[in-house]
């Protein structure tokens, strides 16, 4: 099982979008292992988005990310990184496909509805940043056997 970091953006509290993004994870049968909400500082931003810093964008992108607070969430499945970022979609919601959370909630590169971690190394990197030990749950849905084949998990 791999575990990722979803943020769920200020554009989506903003919104009021906060529970169909869920729903959809929740429906795929993704498994919620964290979930917390927080208000992001410029620190844990620049890091973060340390290899955006440089771009014309970046100030605008701070404070699009500092508007409100956001829901950091840790979800496990198998093969999480990639399910979610398919689910997430194009990082411009104009680009984004019908039927993604982007392409179906955002018309914006920067209020983009949520972020996902790109890969299984930045999604632990991006989940310790986050999330202080604790906070991640180790718990076997009781519905599991209905998600997965047996050799699945
Ligand atoms: S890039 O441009 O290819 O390096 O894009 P990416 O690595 O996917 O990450 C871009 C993140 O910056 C946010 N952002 C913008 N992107 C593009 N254009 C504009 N104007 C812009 N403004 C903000 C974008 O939402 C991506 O955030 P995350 O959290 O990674 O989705």
């Amino acid at each position: 099982m791999e575990s990722t970091l979803v943020i769920l953006k200020p554009s989506t509290i903003q919104r009021a979008l906060v529970g169909q993004v869920i729903d959809r994870f929740q429906k795929k049968g993704l498994i919620i292992a964290g979930i917390k909400m927080m208000q992001l500082s410029e620190d844990i931003l620049r890091e973060h988005y340390a290899h955006l810093v440089e771009r014309p964008f970046f100030p605008g992108l701070l404070e699009s990310m500092r508007a409100t607070p956001v829901i950091v969430m840790c979800i496990k499945g198998k093969d999480a990184v990639e399910v979610v970022r398919g689910m997430t979609g194009a990082t411009n919601g104009r680009k984004a496909l019908p039927g993604t959370i982007r392409g179906d909630f955002s018309m914006s590169g920067q209020e983009n509805i949520i972020h996902a971690s790109d890969s299984v190394e930045s999604a632990a990197v991006e989940l310790a940043r986050f999330f202080s030990e604790g906070e991640i749950f180790d718990y076997v849905p009781a519905l599991m056997r209905s998600m997965y084949a047996s050799d699945e998990i």
